[in-house]
């Protein structure tokens, strides 16, 4: 079967500075796919390259090198006319909802104007009659309350959710969800994740959730996939469930080393997985070898000269370490 998504070899160089150029290396040399009604987390720490994989993969930046196909067709060499098809069946969704929504607009022109930019209403009466469907559909009830409110009336929350009614406008295939929750208060999390989950059971919606931690990632990608990325890279790579209990890549085990735990006597007891270094090579400057050589415990020598490659190390579980079949037995370090 065609995947949905598939990225080959793709790298993302961003040139900055006015006076002295100096190249981001932002993503390196990504292989993926995503098929139909999937979901794929990515799950790394800030400056990694999340947003910017999730503007290659949703195709609103070209990749400096690499191909990204949508269902096996070069999006970057598709006729003018193919691509405005293919343009909206994968919608963005923005870590910040106060950013992406037009605070001159009502609940009603947002959501209104995508309507008929798409033909999908006749009258005044169907659009009005849309939006309010829309607006039921992800939990802003009663409708009618929010269509002449402006973006600054409503929550984080609120705003996050008619986001998430204008990205289902054009019926899309595939919604990049760039860490949907991180601005919206804690209680108001769950009931969010719960939304993106129906969109993706009732509607068939492919997902990629990006995402800082594991918690979240864990809950939305369940029976999904997940790729921790790593200064660029994808370092470890299969089911979420599997890479949860049975993690390979040092850095992997870290984050899950660290992972809040709500126990205080749990927390207390744990070992902590430790790092050589806190800090992160810059990605101007990048390290000849392995990415995670200068935190790594674990390194040796070959780490420090070569660039391991993302490979199998089970059926669809994948890893970037040299020394992976080396390493000690992971047991997670909240069990005795
Ligand atoms: N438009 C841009 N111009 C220059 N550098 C950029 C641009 N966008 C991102 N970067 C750099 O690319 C790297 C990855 O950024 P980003 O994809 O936003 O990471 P994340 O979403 O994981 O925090 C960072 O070092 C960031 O500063
Ligand atoms: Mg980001």
């Amino acid at each position: 079967m065609t995947p949905l998504v598939e990225l080959r070899n793709v790298s993302k160089i961003f040139e900055r500075g006015f006076i002295r150029k100096v190249r981001v290396h932002a993503v390196r040399n990504v292989n993926l796919t995503i098929d139909k009604g999937e979901i794929l987390a990515v799950v790394g720490e800030s400056g990694c390259g999340k947003t910017t994989l999730g503007k290659l993969i949703a195709g609103l930046i070209k990749p400096t090198k690499g191909e990204v196909l949508w269902l096996g067709k070069n999006i970057w060499r598709m006729k003018r006319g193919e691509f405005k098809k293919y343009r909206p069946l994968v919608q963005l969704i923005h870590q910040d909802p106060y950013a992406s929504l037009n605070p001159a607009r009502t609940v009603l022109q947002i959501l209104g104007d995508p309507i008929r930019y798409y033909g999908l209403a006749k009258s005044k009466r169907e659009v009005r009659e849309k939006v309010i469907e829309l607006l039921r559909y992800v939990g802003l009830t009663p409708p009618e309350y929010f269509l002449n409110k402006y973006p600054h009336h409503l929550s984080g929350g609120m705003k996050q959710r008619l986001a998430v009614a204008r990205a289902l406008i054009p019926k899309p295939m595939l919604i990049v969800a760039d860490e949907p929750i991180s601005m919206i208060d804690m209680s108001l999390r769950l009931s969010l994740l719960d939304l993106l989950k129906r969109l993706h059971k009732e509607l068939g919606i492919a997902f990629v959730y990006i995402s800082h931690e594991l918690a979240s990632t864990r809950y939305f990608a369940h029976d999904g996939k997940t790729a921790i990325m790593y200064l660029g890279t994808i370092v470890e790579y299969g089911p979420t469930e599997q890479l949860i209990k049975n993690p390979v890549h040092p850095y992997l085990r870290a984050i899950l080393s660290a992972m809040p735990v709500p126990d205080p006597e749990i927390a207390r007891r744990r070992k902590v997985l430790e790092l050589k270094s806190l800090e992160l090579p810059s990605p101007i400057k990048l390290p000849p070898g392995c990415p995670f050589e200068t935190r790594c415990p674990f390194s040796r020598s070959i780490c420090k000269e070569k660039m391991p490659e993302l490979r199998p190390i089970e059926e669809d579980h994948y890893v970037a370490c040299h020394i992976a079949e080396e390493l000690p037995e992971w047991r997670p370090p909240w069990e005795e």
